[in-house]
């Protein structure tokens, strides 16, 4: 069935840009152009020079009411790199070649449609094609999971006769496939719909006496920034958190705690129903061995000494008891970042960790920003920049995210070969 026989045009308004790239299945463009057109969209077509091989410019002109651009020091239009992709609502690349691939994940920018990618904020959603071969070489590859990683929307090609005569995996995408991705690109990222998600944010703080306590200074920013993203971005949330002076996030089911203890329980109660534990709070690591009943006068206790005892390890415990949730920690380090998380990453029994120098200026405790290296079990590790604690928290749950989708691809037989 074709989304727009039945829910009638959904694109009005929307300007997409669409490349088309040298593959011989740039033919399909074209019928993708006129539902796109049918649908309401205004469609400006950038080809690359190989494209033109298979498809004249003068089809997608007359098609789209635009002229085509195909060279960035020949656009009809000065800076089209610039002002196309400042417009548009979305870039769809249908097909993308392999070469296509490498240069998005790379960053390069030798031609218009290259280029544009590194000037646009706006999403953007390939469907690859090419031969089989091409599709499953470990560089093509690791270029889709870079892209991926990025928030690219890939929309994987089909298997079927290829170009080359051999069946496999590289044909393009059926064209309802790219428009629901384009859909789906469009409206609001709820990518975690129908996960449910245990964050843990904040202080705990260990009672000294009724009136005096242990702590830290977590502000909470960070686990509400990761309990709001994951909320908007479709999950159910449940959010434990430590005292805080932090407005409740929307559509965020909160349980307030107070001591390391209490975080434990919360949290151990919920963990069957979560499919992911985000541990952002800071909890003591130590909690005074018999906290007095009564406050502790000044009065002839000069040189008190306080004994401490550890409390519980809440993420160890946690993922000792786990079945399948993914399990993402923070690590808040003052030296040694990466060595130092990655020994919290295997003691801990983590899928994930979220390694934070807290020393780096504006960032760490209390401040909204922050700067990490997210490291996984696998070794994998991506630095990120200082940058707003929310985008930090999308880009951990871009990374959670990949790891559910890796699970389950290994778990699934992957297909092989080459594309029509
Ligand atoms: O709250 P903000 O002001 O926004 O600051 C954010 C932050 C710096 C607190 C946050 O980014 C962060 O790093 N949180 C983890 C702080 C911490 O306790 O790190 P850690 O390296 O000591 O602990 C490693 C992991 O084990 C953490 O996920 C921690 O939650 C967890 N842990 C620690 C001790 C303990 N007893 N139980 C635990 O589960």
């Amino acid at each position: 069935m074709n989304i727009s026989d039945s829910i009638g045009p959904t694109l009005i308004g929307k300007h997409i840009v669409l490349g088309v790239t040298g593959s011989i299945a740039a033919y399909k463009a074209v019928a993708l152009l006129r539902t796109l057109i049918r649908e309401g969209a205004v469609v400006q077509v950038v080809m690359t020079q190989s494209a033109t091989k298979f498809v004249t410019p003068l089809t997608f002109e007359v098609l789209s009411g635009h002229p085509v651009s195909l060279d960035i020091f020949e656009a009809r239009q000065a800076m089209t790199h610039v002002s196309w992709p400042a417009q548009a609502d979305a870039i769809v690349i249908a097909p993308a070649t392999a070469n296509c691939l490498a240069k998005a994940a790379m960053g390069m920018g030798d031609d218009l449609l290259s280029t544009m990618l590194l000037t646009s904020q706006c999403p953007l959603v390939v469907a690859p094609a090419m031969d089989g071969g091409m599709w499953t070489h470990p560089s093509v590859q690791e270029h889709v999971k870079t892209l991926c990683a990025r928030g690219t929307v890939v929309v994987n090609p089909e298997i079927g006769p290829l170009a080359s005569g051999q069946i496999g995996q590289g044909r393009l995408a059926e064209e309802s496939r790219i428009l629901a991705a384009l859909h789906a690109a469009l409206a609001p990222q709820r990518d975690w719909q129908g996960h449910r998600v245990l964050v843990s944010a904040g202080p705990t703080q260990e009672p000294i006496d009724p009136v005096r306590f242990i702590s830290n200074r977590s502000s909470g920013k960070m686990g509400y920034a990761v309990a709001e993203a994951a909320q908007a971005r479709g999950a159910q949330v449940v959010l434990v958190t430590g005292p805080t002076a932090l407005p409740i996030p929307r559509g965020v089911e909160v349980v307030s705690v107070s001591t390391a203890e209490d975080m434990l329980k919360a949290l151990s109660m919920r963990l069957a129903w979560s499919t992911t534990v985000i541990m952002a709070a800071a909890v003591a690591d130590f909690r005074p061995t018999h906290p007095a009943a009564q406050k502790i006068k000044k009065q002839g206790h000069t040189g008190q000494t306080l004994d401490l005892e550890q409390t519980t390890d809440i993420l160890a415990s946690l993922s000792a008891q786990r079945t399948t949730q993914l399990m993402v920690g923070f690590a808040a380090e003052t030296s040694d970042l990466t060595a130092h998380a990655q020994a919290k990453l295997t003691a801990k029994g983590l899928d994930l960790i979220v390694a934070n120098d807290v020393t780096i200026e504006g960032a760490g405790f209390g401040s909204d920003q922050n700067a990490a290296t997210l490291i996984d079990r696998q070794g994998g590790m991506t630095e990120l920049p200082l940058m707003p604690k929310r985008a930090l928290a999308d880009a951990i749950l871009n990374r959670a995210h990949e790891l559910f989708c890796s699970r389950q691809s290994s778990q699934s037989p992957s297909p092989v070969l080459g594309g029509r």
